[in-house]
């Protein structure tokens, strides 16, 4: 079996380049910047498979340069930046990362809820500013998160886990979704109500739902104004489920009370005003951030590209 020459678009962790390396000719983008769309339409050239992340637009153009590619393996379980039925169309294959990173995420969704509702970025800060000068009664009041309830929009891998937490914290879960899932009931003790009862009735609200046409901008002003005023919005899955100005908004007019933020609508862009705001956390995009994850994100890809050199069918592949 001849070696396949294989695109990275950006480096991953070394594990799964090691293995890459041992059967494949592989070039790496070790810039750490995402490719400008010329640099990658030029890179894919000639390649027999190309490792993309979810900054890459895999877009018709991207696969017409790339002619002969036999598969995009795109590190994310996301793959809103790959246009699937043009590369059905072409032939090619296109492959994610499930699974791995469910956990991870809704980890992610967890330490974001925490983090603003207890006010711990803006008080680390204040600290590190000098101006701590003793404990005060009404120091950095926050949300109580025990007993409270919790509405996860989207039931999905990374909803559930996320949702399954909450009984160590004795919450009600409330979840909404296009149907109700008796598993994410079974299991995390959910109750299934509409997103506006959700959005009503919840005291944090987590979006867990992938982007879709029908999900974007699912949450925007009416939603916001339907939430409490005390409500905390976590979004860890992508940004443009959410109208990121209207949020800015609603947390400048005190219509919700805070969001724990690691997804933007024009990433890597926030929208104006977010960044000026103290009851808004802003993480870069990192919610499957560990070490643990991104390898084996990386393995799979690479597997996957693997399995298609065999001429075997990707274990993940989303196109078969
Ligand atoms: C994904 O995989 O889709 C996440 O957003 C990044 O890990």
């Amino acid at each position: 079996m001849s070696r396949w020459n294989v695109y990275v678009t950006n480096e991953i962790p070394k594990p799964a380049l090691d293995m890459l390396e041992e059967f494949c000719d592989m070039e790496v983008n070790r810039t750490g910047k995402v490719l400008e769309k010329s640099v990658l339409l030029e890179k894919v050239k000639g390649r027999d498979a190309v490792l993309s992340l979810l900054t890459d637009p895999i877009d018709a153009e991207v696969m017409d340069a790339a002619k002969g590619a036999k598969i995009f393996a795109n590190y994310a379980v996301g793959f809103n930046n790959i246009d699937i039925p043009a590369a059905t169309e072409r032939g090619i294959m296109v492959s994610n990362t499930p699974g791995v990173l469910t956990d991870t995420t809704a980890e992610m969704a967890w330490a974001l809820l925490f983090s603003t509702a207890r006010r711990v970025v803006e008080s680390d800060k204040y600290s590190r500013m000098g101006k701590y000068e003793g404990w005060g009664p009404m120091l950095f009041l926050g949300q109580q998160v025990m007993n409270k309830t919790v509405g996860v929009i989207g039931a999905g891998r990374i909803g559930l886990s996320f949702a399954k937490r909450a009984k160590a914290f004795d919450m009600k879960v409330l979840y909404s979704d296009v149907a109700a899932n008796p598993e994410f009931e079974k299991e995390a003790d959910g109750q299934y109500v509409s997103l506006e009862t959700l959005l009503q009735e919840s005291d944090f609200v987590s979006v867990h739902t992938p982007l879709l046409p029908e999900t974007h901008h699912l949450l925007g002003e009416r939603e916001f104004k339907l939430m409490k005023n005390t409500a905390i919005l976590i979004n860890t899955s992508r940004g443009p489920v959410v109208n990121e100005a209207a949020l800015v908004k609603a947390l400048q007019t005190g219509e919700i009370w805070g969001a724990g933020l690691d997804v933007y609508e024009f990433e890597p862009e926030f929208a104006p005003g977010l960044l000026e705001l103290d009851n808004a956390i802003v993480c870069p995009h990192i919610a499957s951030a560990t070490f643990e994850t991104r390898t084996k994100m990386g393995i799979i890809a690479v597997t996957n590209i693997l399995a298609a050199m065999r001429g075997e069918l990707p274990p993940t592949c989303l196109n078969p």
